[in-house]
């Protein structure tokens, strides 16, 4: 029995709002997704007490042999997954997997080449505010005017001339896939490790519709909860020849305990990726993508190099006359949740850019297919169109919930 809302009722609301906020309407931001009732059971587990400093079989405590298990499950099962010599599943999120390659890697004062953050980049790939900036000398490199497509020509120029030791690819805005052959090819010219950051992308990569940068790079970074539908995590896949560097900046490089309930989590996750049904899965997510980036393309919209072939959209809405931040908050309004975003070359600033980032994972995971995508793409220009008609709202409001219930949420009983 869930003992919150008698023991803690001011928590239970939080908790009960986000709950009916996630079932009542449509999840559109790209990071985002629907992870499943095994998932939640396993974050929610007994794990959560667990102190397991160390790796299996070599661990700082005593009585880990459950906490043993869960974390060979997760390794065996990623491994599998995306074959992968080894992995490291206890890195607390994304961007301390990401921080745990630069230490494990890199001196202060190093040169490391990554995508621009206005051109889709995370603030982990050299943003001045995030520890990346601060103690690494970033390159950026960015997307071409004309394609919007990354300007591969530059990211060869700048290694040339920067000799970087590190080339990070990957990216949190890019409609495209990333050419991981390509970036390889320019790190092996110059000398330098290839760490790729598939975390939008990881779930594309494990159902096989994506390419996979394994193969190529040297370290492949990702978060969990992404397209993969993993509980909120990071992770870490490298060679056999790198693997006691990495766990060793992982722990006690840069983190105490693993979350072992988290770790768990993560084996569950894998465990539902390995289903063939994982493959449909992200099928489905791309082509509602792409069926959803030809009808707003078709009703006016400007689309970032003109389509997609991942899970996300970058729309220019300032063609129909509106801001980022007006769009996000319009949509809002009428339970479509997106986020305002940069486009390549925008003229306007990151709190009310030009464009919104529009993406298809957690509608997929509620079963919606093309016909629903190009339905909300509808609703999503008429708003867009009628930013402040309150009427227009109030019927899309009814249209979403009437979507919402034909596409329930896939959580279960838990919390
Ligand atoms: C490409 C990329 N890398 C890393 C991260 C960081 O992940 P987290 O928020 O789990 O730290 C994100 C998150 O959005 C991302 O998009």
């Amino acid at each position: 029995m869930n003992p919150l809302p008698e023991q803690d009722p001011h928590l239970w609301d939080a908790i009960a709002g986000e709950m009916q906020r996630q079932r009542s309407g449509l999840e559109m931001i790209a990071s985002e997704n629907y992870s499943s009732p095994a998932v939640r059971a396993a974050c929610a587990s007994v794990l959560t007490d667990k102190y397991a400093e160390g790796y299996p079989g070599k661990r700082y405590y005593g009585g880990c042999e459950f906490a043993d298990r869960a974390e060979d499950l997760a390794r065996d099962r990623a491994k599998q997954l995306f074959d992968a010599k080894h992995v490291n599943v206890q890195p607390h999120s994304g961007a301390q997997a990401n921080t745990a390659v630069y230490l494990s890697v890199l001196e202060p004062g190093d040169v490391v080449l990554g995508l621009d953050l206005a051109h889709g980049g995370h603030l982990t790939h050299g943003m001045h505010l995030n520890i990346s900036g601060m103690l690494y000398r970033f390159q950026a490199y960015g997307v071409r005017p004309d394609t919007h497509r990354i300007d591969l020509d530059q990211v060869a120029a700048l290694a040339r001339e920067h000799r970087p030791k590190l080339i990070v690819a990957g990216a949190s805005a890019y409609p495209r896939e990333i050419p991981h052959a390509e970036f390889a090819q320019i790190a092996r010219q110059c000398g330098a490790k290839l760490m790729v950051d598939m975390a939008h992308y990881a779930g594309l990569v494990a159902a096989g519709v994506h390419d996979d940068p394994v193969p190529v790079a040297d370290y492949v970074t990702t978060t969990t909860h992404k397209t993969l539908r993993g509980p909120r995590g990071g992770m870490i896949l490298c060679g056999a020849e790198t693997a006691r560097d990495i766990d060793r900046a992982v722990f006690p490089g840069i983190q105490g305990g693993p979350l072992m309930h988290v770790v768990a989590a993560k084996a569950v996750c894998f465990g539902e990726a390995l289903r063939p049904e994982f493959r449909q899965y992200g099928r489905q997510v791309i082509e509602n993508a792409q069926a959803l980036a030809e009808a707003l393309a078709a009703g006016g919209l400007r689309l970032a190099s003109g389509g997609t072939d991942n899970h996300l959209v970058l729309a220019d809405v300032t063609s129909l006359g509106v801001s980022g931040k007006v769009a996000e908050a319009a949509l809002d309004r009428c339970r479509i949740t997106v986020n305002k975003n940069m486009i390549p070359f925008d003229r306007r600033k990151p709190l009310d850019p030009s464009g919104i980032r529009i993406g298809t994972p957690a509608l997929t995971t509620r079963g919606m297919r093309t016909a629903e995508l190009r339905a909300v793409a509808d609703w999503i220009l008429e708003v867009l169109r009628a930013p402040d008609d309150e009427r227009l709202a109030e019927r899309i409001r009814g249209q979403v919930a009437d979507l919402c219930e034909q596409f329930p949420v896939p959580q279960g009983d838990l919390l």
